[in-house]
């Protein structure tokens, strides 16, 4: 009996390894407009259902009609009995952007990334704030592996036997140019698990690929007007009057100032957190915000989801916590509806009703030293991979709906994201401090549906802070994070001028990237792009990286170059960065005529031009035809009240048009139609000359701007290079 027992074993194990590991028959489903999906196996947790959000279809219409973008026969799936295998067909030219948020590299080609909620650690190995598994060929068409794992991705490194493009034979003997990497043709993944769900994203451009994904995913945020303004972060134990007198400091200084941001101390214990207020430092919360309020200034409070004992929430989330602590605080599994209700109570009633504005998600993606470790058990049955990889999406989530409920839009910080987050209105940092890679995560942040901001903290030199400082007014959120050492922007007097010149030049530019965040709502193009999402790029391989010749190893990743270092704000602002110590730079002009944003002068054309360094001036570049709304310089963003002048400049040589996008600036009516778009033309007249149009009245919807524009030609005409 027990022999025949065993054979029974034997038999079904055998069967059961040869059904697992046989190849998949792939059925590709059209889920939306340019957007197919297939499922291998029982994906056990999606992305994209955590984040649930729901796919603009009308405005997915709208992008070309496109087929599916490669030869379906050569994607290949196999299920194994602990992973499943895809492999991705890759073509000599291509190179791969996305793939999570990456500080030192555009391009991914070359790369083998293990996605993983992360604090990054110093490498782009796919440990990062948002593993994102979604890439985009610059052939223009783009892959999401959507599945809550430690997703392992080889992007053109691993060369199969049966490869139909093999790589050059080479003899280390005698061939100099052996590489110790050879080419390939395929992007190889393992997942972990049981199933995954794939998605192939059609184009035709990269830009197109990307609008489709966050169009996927609802499409982007639009953040409240306020959440365009300056935000400073104080000191951990600052009371509720050192805050307000900091306030006062802003205002003395007529720095801009629009949101402060909390830190730990405004809890009554920290690390592990009470989410409750220290009623010494805050005896009074909702007068603080009232008083706040007064002066057109917000709070947006720290905090990590750890749970202290010396808190009313630890009670109650006791049993619907994780197996393991963080810091002696437990870990509530945020994925209960019964933690959910419990959590909701609390913020609303403590936190929102008295007048936060946002939160601060802090350390839900890291380090492994301190988090719950893999091992860890959740009520939910998730396992601590699983809840690694969604801990900080399911967060936003929860907390953007908290304000919904209020009909009040929030605009915060988070520290972990994930697949399928474009429209939760929160922007990811870190601890990670160089000036240089911030820019370039700036960068990647756009291929992957996520913002980040490359926050000022401290500085060696006034040259250091200036040059940070004009960064971070040219990114989503404009912060000085001073928590640990207090500074202030006009910490280095040598140079104040110069910083609160460039803060306010984001203030009166606020028109015009709202109006860049509501392409993203409506079209699904981030507001700080990536330059080979611009159309004008041509999406030539060759431009951004280089000539390949795929003789001579073009994937060797120390010698391709690529652009991390300059990115557009909107459709028409490109933005050239310097860094301390830098007196000239490359600027790299895609094809079409660029102008000087400051002179309106010429600047060149698909050319990489040398620039000199003005230390009081970040340099930036429009394109030709560019058309930029702007309000006066002001400390605060436009509130549902103002009406103000608007300045349209307007530069180069080409007849053009801009959407300038309104609406209350705090609320979700947007979302019912109470909103305006209003056309800002430009147009040649009789002479030649081109001139700005008045627009048609954006009757009976919200415009907060006097209806008579005033509209400045910055390009003179000897200066256009017709
Ligand atoms: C860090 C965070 C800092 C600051 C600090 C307060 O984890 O990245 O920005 O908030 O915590 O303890």
């Amino acid at each position: 009996m027990a022999k025949k027992n065993e054979l029974m074993i034997i038999v079904f194990l055998i069967t059961a390894t040869s059904l697992f590991a046989q190849q998949q028959e792939l059925k590709w489903t059209i889920i939306q407009p340019g957007i197919w999906k297939t499922t291998v196996g029982k994906n056990e947790l999606s992305l994209l259902q955590v984040a649930g959000n729901i796919a603009n279809t009308r405005a997915l219409q709208q992008l070309p009609d496109v087929d599916f973008p490669m030869h379906r026969e050569d994607i290949f799936a196999q299920r194994n009995t602990d992973h499943v295998a895809l492999r991705f067909p890759l073509d000599s030219a291509e190179t791969i952007f996305g793939l999570g948020l990456n500080f030192k590299t555009v391009n991914q080609r070359g790369r083998i990334l293990n996605l993983h909620v992360d604090h990054y650690g110093g490498s782009d190995n796919g440990r990062t704030h948002a593993p994102v598994p979604f890439y985009i060929s610059s052939k223009g068409y783009g892959v999401l592996i959507d599945a809550a794992r430690y997703i392992t991705i080889y992007v053109g490194t691993a060369v199969r036997k049966d490869s139909k493009h093999p790589p050059v034979l080479q003899d280390r003997n005698t061939d100099k140019s052996w590489d110790a990497q050879p080419y390939s043709d395929a992007v190889e993944v393992n997942v972990p698990g049981d199933g995954v769900d794939i998605y192939v994203f059609g184009g035709p451009s990269p830009m197109q690929v990307v609008q489709r994904y966050n169009l996927l995913n609802g499409g982007g945020c639009i953040p409240p007007k306020w959440g365009l303004g300056f935000t400073q972060r104080v000191p951990t134990l600052y009371n509720q009057d050192q805050i307000i007198a900091e306030a006062g400091e802003f205002e003395a200084h007529q720095f801009p100032l629009d949101f402060i941001g909390v830190e730990p101390g405004w809890q009554s214990m920290s690390y592990p957190c009470t989410l409750e207020w220290d009623s010494t430092r805050f005896p009074d919360p909702l007068k603080f915000n009232a008083i706040l309020r007064q002066k057109g200034i917000r709070s947006n409070l720290w905090l990590n989801p750890y749970i202290s004992p010396k808190g009313s929430l630890f009670k109650k989330l006791y049993s619907l916590s994780g197996s393991h602590t963080v810091w002696n605080g437990i870990v509530p599994d945020i994925t209960l509806p019964q933690t959910q209700e419990i959590l909701k109570a609390h913020f609303l009633t403590q936190h929102i009703d008295k007048g936060v504005s946002g939160y601060k998600i802090d350390e839900v993606d890291g380090y492994d030293n301190w988090l719950w470790p893999d091992v860890a058990t959740f009520p939910s049955k998730l396992s601590g991979e699983q809840m690694r990889q969604i801990y900080g999406l399911k967060i936003q989530k929860l907390t953007t709906s908290w304000f919904r409920e209020r009909n009040q839009r929030t605009y915060g910080l988070v520290r972990a994201s994930n697949a399928g987050a474009s429209s939760f209105p929160y922007v990811i940092y870190n601890d990670y401090y160089s000036h240089k890679d911030f820019i370039t995560a700036l960068i990647n942040s756009s291929f992957i549906g996520v913002l980040w901001t490359p926050e000022v903290r401290a500085s060696h030199t006034a040259e250091e802070w200036v040059r940070r400082m004009q960064t971070v007014c040219f990114s989503p959120m404009a912060m000085l994070n001073a928590w640990a050492d207090g500074t202030k922007p006009w910490s280095f007097p040598e140079v104040e001028k110069a910083v609160q010149d460039v803060a306010m030049l984001r203030m009166q530019l606020i028109p015009y990237i709202y109006s860049s965040f509501a392409q993203y709502y409506f079209e699904g193009k981030p507001p700080f792009r990536a330059m080979p999402l611009v159309e004008e790029f041509g999406f030539d391989a060759q431009q951004v990286n280089g000539n390949f010749d795929a003789t001579k190893n073009p994937y060797n990743l120390n010698t391709v170059p690529e652009i991390k270092d300059q990115y557009m704000m909107g459709d028409f602002i490109l933005v050239a960065p310097l860094f301390a110590g830098e007196k000239s730079r490359k600027v790299f002009l895609p094809t079409g005529k660029w102008y000087d944003f400051y002179t309106g002068d010429y600047a060149g054309e698909n050319e990489g031009i040398t620039i000199e360094g003005n230390l009081n001036r970040i340099p930036l570049f429009v394109k030709d035809g560019g058309i930029i709304p702007m309000i006066p310089p002001q400390c605060q963003a436009p509130t549902k009240d103002d009406i103000l002048p608007l300045e349209v400049r307007y530069y180069g040589t080409k007849e053009n048009s801009f959407v300038l996008y309104d609406d209350d600036g705090e609320t979700f009516d947007y979302e019912k139609g109470s909103y305006s778009q209003t056309v800002l033309s430009v147009s040649k007249n009789k002479k030649g000359n081109l001139q700005g149009n008045q627009p048609a009245s954006a009757k009976g919807k919200p415009f907060h701007y006097l209806p008579k524009i005033k509209w400045v030609c910055m390009t003179q005409a000897k200066t256009g290079k017709q």
